[in-house]
């Protein structure tokens, strides 16, 4: 197979340490309320195979703020719903001037596949179970707003661990920064391999031994048709699962509270938690903004 296009981010497995801190001190320089004009002219396609509310106003603001155009294009209402392929699609809009591809889509290496046809840069926003970096970094962004460095940290992420590729991204990133990561949720919502994912990867039966003691503490979101292939019947679920405030309470006194969303007030947390002081969810997708910034400048070579 051929080489992905240069400047390509389609996961956070195979990036050094060292990528990830200078996209991460990039981002610290990106602000979007002060626009400047780094991508002028630049054509940013964004091809969503999937819904999105967030990271795809991210990116669109993201490429705005830096002067570039950009393009929607999602599956329903385009030629994907015809049965074209990816690659005529991609064909397509490389072929109507895009200088980067954005891309959701529902199977893991979708964006790999783009990238080692396209001569553009392809930007993985989600595929499938398999990665979503560009949420990682904007977690370990918020991460930082936070706390000193990422060493030594203790997270625990609860919910549906195995299907989410916000957590798959999450733990390959703070895991190369030797954060201390422990897993709860009920077993079909674990990866079977968690021991051999990453060192310092633990998992625990309850969510109070998960929380115990931890700095922040990342919540999944469920889906009530993946919930009801399980064993819990939806209250179970909440009752053994769900983090509440007295749950929350066990972490440090200053953990903050994470969660991609969208969230499910009532199901995987409650009204409560989602609000409280601790909580950096809205501020999360803000963060999302320079993050995205970063990325796109660098996947265009307009930054070191
Ligand atoms: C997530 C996704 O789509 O992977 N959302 C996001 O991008 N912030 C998480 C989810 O849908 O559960």
């Amino acid at each position: 197979m051929n080489k992905a296009a240069r400047g390509s981010l389609l996961g956070i497995e195979h990036l050094e340490a060292k990528e990830i801190l200078s996209l991460l001190t990039l981002a610290r320089r990106m602000n979007p309320l002060k626009p400047r004009p780094l991508l002028r002219n630049k054509r940013v396609l964004l091809l969503f195979y999937e819904p999105s509310t967030r990271t795809r106003a991210s990116f669109e603001i993201a490429a705005k703020s830096m002067g570039a155009m950009t393009t929607l294009v999602l599956s329903s209402g385009s030629s994907i719903e015809k049965g074209e392929s990816l690659l005529d699609t991609a064909y397509t809009l490389r072929a109507v001037g895009a200088d980067v591809m954005v891309i959701r889509h529902p199977n893991a290496g979708a964006p790999l596949l783009m990238a080692t046809h396209l001569d553009v840069p392809v930007i993985n926003a989600g595929d499938g179970m398999h990665e979503h970096p560009t949420q990682a970094l904007l977690d370990a962004y918020t991460i930082l707003r936070h706390k000193k460095t990422l060493t030594g940290l203790q997270m625990a992420i609860v919910g549906d661990i195995y299907h989410s590729r916000v957590a798959r991204s999450a733990i390959h990133l703070l895991s190369k920064f030797g954060v201390r990561i422990t897993l709860c949720g009920p077993p079909e919502f674990l990866p079977d391999v968690a021991t051999s994912l990453a060192p310092g990867l633990h998992i625990t039966r309850t969510v109070e031994e998960a929380v115990r003691g931890a700095d922040a503490v990342m919540v999944l979101r469920v889906q009530k048709e993946r919930l009801a292939g399980t064993k819990l019947r939806l209250q179970d679920y909440i009752s053994r699962y769900q983090l509440t405030m007295a749950r929350l309470k066990l972490a440090k006194r200053d953990a903050i509270l994470m969660h991609p969303g969208p969230i499910i007030r009532g199901l995987e947390l409650t009204w409560e938690v989602a609000d409280c002081p601790q909580s950096v969810i809205v501020e999360e997708v803000h963060n999302g903004v320079p993050v995205r910034m970063a990325i796109l400048a660098k996947a265009l070579g307009k930054v070191n």
